[in-house]
């Protein structure tokens, strides 16, 4: 991976990014494969898994109410509320002197910057899997990432639409978040494809889109998280299924390779998505701004909820006990190893289906 995951995000610069840039290329250095074995179910929860696919497709331009009009600072309002601002100590900060208004534009900043965040990883996950369609060597395989594909053009969409038509601006990729989504459509291992993007990239996901599900009071953005939900939980399911059967065959030199990319994406995801270009807009030179978020009480709680879904199914794929347990270790230092004895995701997306599951799944 290019960047070291244990450098903290104050004392890097930002990867050189182009603003004016449209088009981003990638060398993804990896085999296309074809199969002559066109046994359909020859992998049983994987042939489950397409079938389902199938009779869960949702169309975003008529299945969500785009009628909905959203007012962006009421939203922020309520956000305000739910997370309880005046808890947080800013004493020796410029956001001590912040007004009402000034907090407002840091929220609908925060929102549109998060909404724009989403959107690209989800374009990531959509060119991710469609390497997949190509590298993976199994039938069944190739037939539900085709089915995955679909499903995040979709979610490409209802991203884009809800950015451009409902809030008031679109951001940049983040640079982290795009060098993480280059290394990972970059390696030339399919299987890494599959464990940074399904596993790691769609695990914290899946656990995002679920934490400002229950949160948000906004009815469009509530609708449009579950029905991307019902499908992420799919495809976390389809990385766990299918990376069980090939790491089941591999040594503990190549393992110990899959824990240190699983290990680095974390470290990743959790320390430099920091909203960067967000306190630059508001004017808040980023040492000051990791202050603050330090000393939010429920910060560390959130980090650590993006990962209850990523350590279970890292479990089911034996990633934690391989090497000594070196994994396991790893994230015992996050302080995320408890969630390893929660439900994994290989089985779990019917509970996210949407026909008759009304209630929020955990
Ligand atoms: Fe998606
Ligand atoms: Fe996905």
């Amino acid at each position: 991976m290019t960047e070291d995951p244990t450098v903290p995000i104050q004392d890097i610069a930002p990867p050189p990014q182009g603003p004016d840039e449209v088009l981003h290329v990638v060398e993804d250095q990896a085999d296309a494969i074809f199969t002559w074995d066109y046994a359909k179910g020859a992998r049983p929860g994987l042939d489950r898994l397409y079938e389902k696919a199938k009779t869960s497709q949702w169309n975003a331009r008529t299945d969500l109410d785009w009628s909905i009009e959203v007012d962006q600072e009421a939203v922020v309002a309520a956000n305000a509320v739910a997370n309880d601002r005046g808890r947080v100590d800013l004493s020796g900060t410029r956001l001590e002197r912040w007004d009402d208004a000034t907090w407002t534009r840091f929220g609908i900043e925060s929102q549109n910057w998060m909404l724009s965040q989403f959107l690209h990883g989800e374009q990531g996950a959509l060119v991710c899997t469609a390497k997949i369609v190509e590298t993976v060597p199994w039938i069944d395989a190739k037939y539900y990432a085709a089915t995955q594909v679909m499903d995040e053009a979709r979610h490409v969409e209802v991203f884009a639409t809800y950015l451009h038509e409902k809030l008031s601006g679109a951001y940049p990729v983040n640079p982290h978040l795009g060098a993480l989504l280059d290394d990972i459509v970059r390696d030339s291992r399919w299987d890494m494809t599959y464990l940074g993007m399904q596993i790691m990239v769609e695990g914290l996901a899946l656990a995002a889109f679920g934490f400002m599900h229950q949160l948000t009071t906004e009815p469009l953005l509530k609708q449009l998280l579950r029905y991307v939900m019902s499908d992420e939980a799919r495809h976390v399911a389809f990385g766990v299924l299918s990376l069980k059967e090939l790491y089941a065959e591999l040594g503990e030199s190549e393992l110990r390779e899959r824990q240190e990319f699983a290990y680095e994406a974390a470290v990743r995801m959790r320390d430099r998505l920091v909203q960067q270009e967000v306190w630059e807009r508001m004017g808040v030179p980023l040492d000051e701004a990791m202050t603050v978020v330090a000393r939010t009480p429920d910060q560390k709680i959130f980090q650590q909820m993006l990962f209850a879904k990523i350590v279970p199914n890292c479990r089911k794929l034996g990633l934690l006990d391989a090497n000594g347990g070196w994994l396991r270790d790893r994230f015992a230092e996050l302080g995320v190893a408890e969630f390893e004895h929660l439900p994994d995701t290989g089985e779990e997306y019917e509970m996210f289906a949407l026909a008759g599951a009304e209630t929020t799944p955990a």
